[in-house]
């Protein structure tokens, strides 16, 4: 894992959107795993900024609320509408979420491993994290091996986002449809970003501390190719700092990013 540590918000989001629009210069069908949440808003709009061609791109979404119909404002699917798939020239038929209005969930998260095994898997995973540690909609005590499936979001998960859903938790679905640990571990490269000092305390679990089903982001630790972006106040509450600044100014892997 390798971490990054930007002055503030904006430089970090930067740096993600920096990052994302050179993989897609690097390789125009990229398969990418898009994630959702208030800190992505922000990347989706330096990305469409930067302006890389979607053209030939793949992506598939961590996550959808199960009990929303697909056109719900609240649904992830027009989040990321709004967000990104209707400002670059994506082919919507490519842009993929969990399609959670069926009857059979099993049969869809099914489905939606096999088309992500049949896209060639993906190339680099997109992930915010949530206060609980989840990533996607991973809570405390998923499976670290765990695939795509439907899950209970913790009441802690329905209050951090009700924000978007008029501040009411009681509206925010108890229930998703998320990509599992594992099946998050199987990107290529996976690039995490979180930004704020309510982040500090659980992003420096995820990244130090002991890998944990408690805080599934924790799991990053065993992945290869995982970079975590923050921003200061995220960074806060991090031992290795000093060691993280350093390998960012001298790898040149990150020539083209400082
Ligand atoms: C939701 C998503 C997560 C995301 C989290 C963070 O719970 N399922 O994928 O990481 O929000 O949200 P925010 O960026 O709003 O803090």
């Amino acid at each position: 894992m390798e971490v990054v540590v930007r002055p503030d918000v904006d430089a970090a989001v930067d740096l993600v959107a920096r990052l994302i629009a050179a993989r897609i210069e690097a390789k125009p069908d990229l398969v990418i795993g898009l994630a959702t949440g208030r800190t992505m808003e922000r990347v989706y709009d330096r990305l469409v900024a930067l302006g890389p061609s979607f053209r030939r791109v793949c992506s598939f979404n961590l996550d959808e609320y199960v009990g929303l119909a697909p056109d719900d404002p609240q649904s992830y699917r027009s989040y990321m509408r709004q967000h990104l798939f209707d400002r670059v020239d994506i082919d919507l038929a490519n842009a993929r979420l969990p399609e959670v209005d069926g009857p059979d969930l099993k049969e869809v998260a099914r489905r939606y491993e096999a088309d992500i095994a049949a896209a060639g898997g993906v190339d680099l995973q997109l992930l915010g994290i949530g206060e609980t540690g989840h990533i996607g909609f991973n809570e405390p005590l998923s499976a670290l091996m765990s695939r795509t499936r439907d899950k209970t979001l913790t009441q802690d998960t329905r209050r951090q986002n009700a924000a978007m859903f008029g501040g009411d938790p009681d509206r925010v679905p108890s229930r998703a449809l998320t990509m599992g640990v594992g099946t998050i571990l199987d990107a290529r490269e996976v690039l995490l970003l979180a930004t704020g000092e309510h982040k500090a305390h659980i992003v420096a679990k995820a990244i130090e501390g002991p890998i944990t089903s408690m805080v599934t982001a924790s799991a990053l630790q065993l992945h290869p190719n995982c970079k975590v972006v923050l921003d200061e106040a995220a960074a806060e509450a991090l031992q290795g700092r000093d060691y993280y600044d350093w390998v960012f100014q001298s790898e040149p892997d990150w020539d083209d990013f400082r």
